[in-house]
């Protein structure tokens, strides 16, 4: 690329190329990120509360990240699956030790969509049926089965017929138990729903949900895909309700920011798989697997409970300085996966957040701003969040 392009040109290049589903931010042109930071091409800055779309766990640039892929860079990029590779059998060995004991087995994929697609497959081998039951306002991905269990319609109309899939109201066991029939397969369930607003799930619902699917013969399938790995404050999100699914849908934080994904599950559920079941080129690539294993030994040296303490203040500094607003209808969350609902949509408050104050947040459904900042995220870093969402909001 010509190297003499302005950030202007280098914003219209991108558009011209590779435009056309993703709605852009303004023109900024980011250019490198370090910590809860990221720096655009002109040398503003910007407090990223979003780790990237909650996959940046440990801050842009972590040392030990970026070394271990640097490292595995120089050793071996590229390794047919067929073979045992080194580095793979150090990260999924150190993945199972901090996986819940019962999902002794992983396969390991690219993204979070593959990951879904894998467990409906999964699951349908295991049981023998095909029926899918998921939640309204769910976020599962984007590919073709993923997406059918995704509940927003503007998401899925356009591409229908999908997979069939009932969808009964999040936290509703009653309609829950109405959908499972002697076909389904799997229910399909996040602890708390993300992108469709920050909605935590109640545990009477979850382990319900459970309770239901081990009568029917049905397989619980947990996204954990926005959840997992110190989001919500511990490991994984099941841990607060107790939950023991048969399979979990792994990606974001797995690699905390390099690209995988990876489906776990029980020994019952392997029982039913057969060598050519399932198959991926790249899932399970050294740079990859070097990149989860070194998170994975980050997160172990107290992040997760770091993570904990600092979703406790920030959820704490926003109810004190947002609890009486009118604009604001709640804060809600687990950890550090916070959404704040208002009584309006909140598109121009995320723009004028950004704009204004250099702070990146997300949206979640329409109206609630939804905050996923790095687990490493210090005091002060929080403190200039919540001033900078205090001086947007109406009062
Ligand atoms: C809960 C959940 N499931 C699945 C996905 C899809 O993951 P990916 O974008 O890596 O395909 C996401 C992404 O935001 C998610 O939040």
């Amino acid at each position: 690329m010509d190297e003499t392009l302005s950030a202007l040109d280098l914003a219209a290049v991108e558009e011209r190329i590779a435009g056309g589903t993703t709605q852009r931010r303004g023109e900024a042109v980011m250019a490198r990120g370090e910590g809860c930071w990221l720096w655009d091409t002109a040398g503003r800055r910007y407090l990223d509360l979003t780790a990237a779309q909650g996959v940046a766990m440990l801050g842009h640039c972590h040392p030990v990240l970026s070394r271990a892929i640097a490292e595995q860079a120089h050793t071996l990029i590229s390794c047919p699956n067929f073979f045992y590779q080194e580095t793979r059998a150090r990260f999924v060995d150190k993945l199972a030790s901090v996986l819940p004991q019962h999902l002794g087995h992983v396969f390991l994929a690219n993204s979070g969509a593959e990951a879904v697609d894998g467990a409906i497959k999964f699951a349908r081998l295991a049981t023998g049926r095909t029926g899918l039951v998921a939640a309204m306002r769910s976020f599962h991905g984007r590919t073709v089965g993923a997406v059918s269990l995704t509940w927003e319609p503007k998401y899925r109309k356009p591409f229908e017929p999908l997979l069939e899939v009932a969808h009964v109201p999040y936290n509703n066991l009653e309609k829950l138990a109405e959908a499972v029939t002697e076909n389904t397969a799997c229910v399909v369930l996040e602890v708390v729903q993300g992108e469709g607003g920050v909605h935590v799930g109640d545990a009477a619902f979850l382990q319900g949900a459970q309770q239901l699917c081990r009568e029917r013969g049905a397989l619980l399938v947990l996204d954990e895909i926005q959840t997992g790995f110190g989001r919500t404050g511990r490991w994984f999100g099941l841990e607060h309700y107790g939950l023991e699914p048969d399979i979990i849908c792994l990606a974001k934080g797995l690699g905390a920011g390099f690209p995988m994904g990876a489906i776990a599950y029980t020994e019952p559920v392997q029982a039913a798989l057969y060598p050519g079941a399932h198959g991926t080129t790249f899932g399970g690539n050294p740079l990859a697997c070097a990149a989860g294993l070194a998170a994975l030994q980050v997160y172990q040296e107290g992040v997760i409970e770091q993570a904990a303490g600092r979703g406790r203040l920030l959820f704490d500094r926003l109810n004190a300085v947002l609890g009486e607003r009118r604009i604001v209808r709640e804060v809600r969350g687990l950890g550090l996966m916070v959404g704040i609902e208002l009584r309006e949509k909140a598109g121009r408050y995320l723009k004028a957040l950004m704009d204004d104050h250099g702070v990146l947040a997300l949206p979640a459904g329409s109206n609630v701003l939804r905050l996923l900042p790095p687990l490493v995220i210090s005091e002060e870093e929080i403190e200039i969040g919540v001033q900078a969402i205090a001086s947007v909001l109406p009062e």
